[in-house]
């Protein structure tokens, strides 16, 4: 067996259960790009405070470059006896370079590496996520767009409330993303500070310069506390937690769209191209991609309560439990980044079934709001006006009709204020164009807003 690159003090090596119970190269490989940028800023600095020389520098920076290759042409050997890939790739580096390479690791601890990578792949894991956010939206403002005039029923507690313009209620989902999308930039504030040259906990007695390596990796400053900058992984609790965010929002997408593909409900069609069939019923076509979106959002709310309770009671500075925030921070992202890119091919995938849609809207008497309004406009208290437009809707349930087919005789026997300029108000269409507070789902509203989205979002 290998001598460990910490061997020094050991007489035995660890068993194998140990070795396979302690391990993270299974899945920290992952971190290989940024663990590889984070050394090679190490080496340069080291070498610009003359604590190494250029000569051992270059050899340095040429053999990472080389595993670098190798890890992405596949064939480098990970190794688990090495543990994790801190140690794989210095192990490999002195395998290949030799001398040089041990000097690699000098004021530098596996304790301030590995809060380093987490935070470079969590900064990329961000950018990559508000791409796919600004994608499903510009999605969603398509949709909107195509569909301009296509009125649905608009409901509370799942009950038929108000009729809607549905680009308004796309243009929710839009508004809800973009305050995801605000608190990853937010969150990316927060991780972007450099944690390299804490070292174990206590920072080094050797010259480092760790403004010159936060600077060469792009990170804002660095952190001004060494023992803080190795032990808090809030900002991967913060990052989850935007996660979580956005998922319950894709999950209650997911649920309106599987119930809008309901035969009951009927509102919309997905192409066969993101729909799944039954293996037992031959009829089927499910709405599957977008029930896994509500299903994974499952996953991504764990990932917050597994590391939330990693992390809960912890002393400062290092302890080995934080090893395992990796595997529910990489879970959380792929999730994440899953959903909202076939959000997005749902979204370019369905049709919306105008006339079923316009057919079933009258039900449920969705214009008796508006009722309620014309009364207040001719000087009703609307308390009164209410239980007056009440009234109509339970003649109309008795009548078997709408209230637009109401004779104007029967309107006039609850309020004799009302005329026939009450037929403007009734009826879904003449309902929705009655919508004029900001917000609403007036068309006036819509349109504009509508416009400022094509604008923010680029889209021609
Ligand atoms: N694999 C470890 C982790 O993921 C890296 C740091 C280990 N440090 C140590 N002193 N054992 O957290």
């Amino acid at each position: 067996k290998e001598a460990k690159l910490w061997g020094g003090r050991f007489e035995e090596g660890v068993t194998d259960a140990v070795e396979r119970f302690t391990e993270s190269i299974s899945y920290d490989w992952q971190l290989y790009k940024y663990d590889i940028m984070g050394s090679k800023a190490h080496a340069s600095m080291l070498a610009s405070q003359g604590l190494i020389t250029a000569g051992d520098r270059d050899i340095i920076l040429e053999g990472l470059d080389q595993i670098e290759r190798l890890i992405q042409e596949g064939k480098f050997e990970w190794r688990k006896d090495r543990e994790d890939v801190h140690m794989n790739i210095e192990a490999a580096l002195i395998e290949r370079v030799g001398e040089p390479a041990k000097k690699l690791h000098t004021a530098r601890s596996r304790n301030d590496q590995i809060v380093t990578d987490l935070r470079l792949w969590c900064r990329d894991a961000i950018d990559r996520i508000l791409i796919c956010i600004k994608q499903f939206q510009v999605s969603l403002v398509m949709l909107a767009s195509e569909y301009f005039d296509l009125i649905v029923p608009g409901y509370t507690h799942l009950q038929r409330a108000q009729p809607v313009l549905l680009p308004h209620h796309l243009l929710s989902y839009v508004e809800q993303l973009e305050r995801d999308a605000g608190r990853m930039v937010n969150c990316r504030e927060r991780v972007n500070f450099c944690p390299l040259g804490a070292c174990a906990l206590a920072g080094t007695g050797l010259p480092i310069d760790r403004f010159q390596t936060a600077k060469d990796l792009k990170f804002t400053a660095p952190m001004k506390n060494s023992i803080d900058a190795v032990s808090d992984r809030d900002f991967v609790l913060e990052f989850l937690a935007a996660n979580s965010i956005a998922a319950v929002h894709l999950s209650g997408i997911g649920e309106e769209w599987v119930l809008w593909a309901s035969e009951e409900f009927g509102f919309l069609t997905p192409s066969d191209k993101v729909s799944t069939g039954s293996s037992i019923m031959p009829q089927k076509k499910n709405p599957d991609p977008m029930e896994l979106v509500r299903g994974k959002s499952a996953r991504v709310v764990g990932d917050l309560m597994t590391v939330l309770t990693l992390c809960k009671g912890l002393p400062q500075a290092y302890n080995r439990d934080l090893q395992e925030d990796k595997e529910p921070l990489f879970d959380s992202v792929k999730a994440i980044l899953g959903m909202l890119e076939v959000c997005t091919e749902f979204a370019q995938n369905i049709s919306f079934n105008s006339k079923r849609i316009q057919s079933s809207l009258p039900g449920g008497h969705p214009d008796a709001t508006t009722l309620a309004d014309y009364l207040v406009k001719k000087g009703v208290p609307f308390r009164t006006s209410h239980e007056i437009a009440g009234k109509s809707v339970a003649l109309c349930v008795s009548k078997n009709c709408q209230l637009a087919e109401l004779q104007l005789d029967d309107l006039k026997a609850f309020h004799p204020g009302i005329e026939a300029d009450v037929y403007g108000y009734l009826g879904v269409e003449n309902a929705v164009n009655k919508f004029i507070s900001y917000g609403s789902t007036g068309s006036n509203q819509v349109k504009k807003q509508l416009e400022d989205w094509r604008i923010q979002l680029g889209i021609s």
